[in-house]
């Protein structure tokens, strides 16, 4: 074996002594050689709990064993078995358990918010994003807004300055949705005084939180937001395409005036099974729901949110600012030398976990796959130059950052 460098050395005497001890046992880690990758992927696919295996199997055998007993015999009953979320998901976001529900995937529920809380005008019609949205979202956004009878280059808005432009065209803004954390660069917004700049300019504020979830402390309820919606494949680690969730603001759970788009999971589950005709509405955000909720996909994010609870957001806040300051720290280090440029802002209080590299002029594909098949170092490229690495707090260590760093020096050293 050959001698650690003082680098690394310090890498491991920060793991060891950190007050936060990882969780990373109790994931599954891609192999490496005969050890485990860095996998700093987490912000597009987490990675899997021990723990899932047997969470699913007990669903697999209580639906052998039981049939259609299952919705009401099964260990973990099947039919109020989105109401075990509730809580969890709450304390997530810093909601109000009534505020939230689990269902579908992440654009669909972007979808079904805006069904109910775009309500353009001809006067005021616009939707404004960010001008590095995430494709779905701008996709999403551009076919509501045609889907209402408006042309979408003209309806939608993407700027990097929401706040002037609010200022300068709020009256005819009628929908805001930012990602919390921008997907490309990594930079936190000001959920709060995002937030109220839309409410003063007379739009609807509704919030993409699927970098978010997970990653840092939300006190959604607090912001006044009307509405936001996540993913749990990322920082949650629910798995390829799992469930997303949905808040919806206090003051909007019992306006019967709002256009939601229904099914026999819409109604009061007290009479659900009386088979009328028509909804009975309930006052929570469980009346954005649709479908039956699909228990395997379910599963997974229940223990997700179990995981998180246990740790705490706070906890896992502060040692994700631990790493990713030294993950930081080192990257300076490695783009000292001008090939590279870190374009997530460099103040902890405006970015997450994750941190965004710039290597201009180089194709960052083939790079990140270098690093994977050479270095067992897991990021992910966004086109055209851009290489995310993200230390998860829940199972990524200093000494993963550090490997990180020297397989990137030593290839772009090449
Ligand atoms: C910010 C953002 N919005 C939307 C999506 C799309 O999510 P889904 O395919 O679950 O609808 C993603 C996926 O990575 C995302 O990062």
């Amino acid at each position: 074996m050959t001698a650690m460098q003082p680098d690394e050395q310090l890498a491991v005497v920060l793991d060891a002594s950190d007050p936060l001890p990882t969780r990373r046992a109790e994931f599954r880690v891609p192999p490496f050689g005969t050890g485990e990758a860095a996998y700093l992927a987490g912000n597009s696919l987490g990675l899997q709990p021990r723990a899932l295996r047997e969470r699913l199997e007990t669903e697999l055998d209580d639906w052998a064993r039981l049939g259609v007993e299952g919705h009401t015999q099964a260990r973990r009953p099947w039919l109020p078995y989105h109401e075990l979320l509730r809580e969890p998901a709450a304390l997530l976001v810093g909601a109000r358990p009534e505020e939230v529900v689990v269902m579908n995937s992440l654009t669909i529920n972007l979808h079904l918010l805006m069904v109910s809380f775009y309500r353009p005008t001809p006067r005021r019609h616009a939707i404004v994003i960010e001008d590095s949205a995430f494709p779905s979202d701008s996709y999403a956004v551009r076919s509501q807004a045609a889907f209402h009878g408006f042309d979408p280059d003209e309806a939608v808005v993407r700027t990097d300055d929401v706040a002037a432009y609010l200022d300068e065209e709020g009256e005819r803004v009628a929908l805001v949705l930012l990602g919390a954390v921008n997907y490309f660069t990594g930079e936190l917004f000001d959920i709060d005084a995002i937030t109220a700049a839309g409410h003063a300019a007379g739009a609807v504020v509704g919030w993409d939180l699927a970098h978010a979830a997970g990653n840092v402390p939300l006190r959604m309820h607090d912001s006044g937001a009307d509405w936001a919606a996540w993913c749990s494949y990322k920082y949650l680690n629910a798995g390829p395409g799992s469930l997303a969730g949905v808040f919806v603001h206090e003051r909007h759970l019992a306006d019967r005036a709002l256009p939601k788009f229904a099914g026999w999971w819409s109604t009061d589950p007290r009479t659900r099974f009386e088979m009328a005709p028509a909804v009975t509405p309930v006052d929570t955000a469980d009346s954005w729901q649709v479908s039956n909720p699909p228990i395997l996909a379910m599963a997974p994010v229940l223990l997700s949110l179990e995981m998180f609870g246990q740790t705490g957001m706070e906890a896992l806040r502060a040692k994700s600012m631990r790493l990713t300051d030294y993950l930081a720290s080192l990257l300076a280090q490695v783009c000292a030398a001008g090939k590279a440029e870190v374009i997530t802002p460099p103040d902890p209080g405006r970015r997450g976990a994750q941190l965004s590299v710039r290597i201009s002029g180089r194709d960052v594909r083939p790079l990140t796959e270098r690093l994977r098949d050479e270095f067992g170092v897991y990021t992910d490229a966004r086109s055209p130059d851009v290489l995310r690495l993200a230390p998860v707090p829940m199972y990524n260590t200093f000494h993963d950052c550090w490997r990180a760093a020297a397989a990137l020096a030593a290839v772009l050293d090449d």
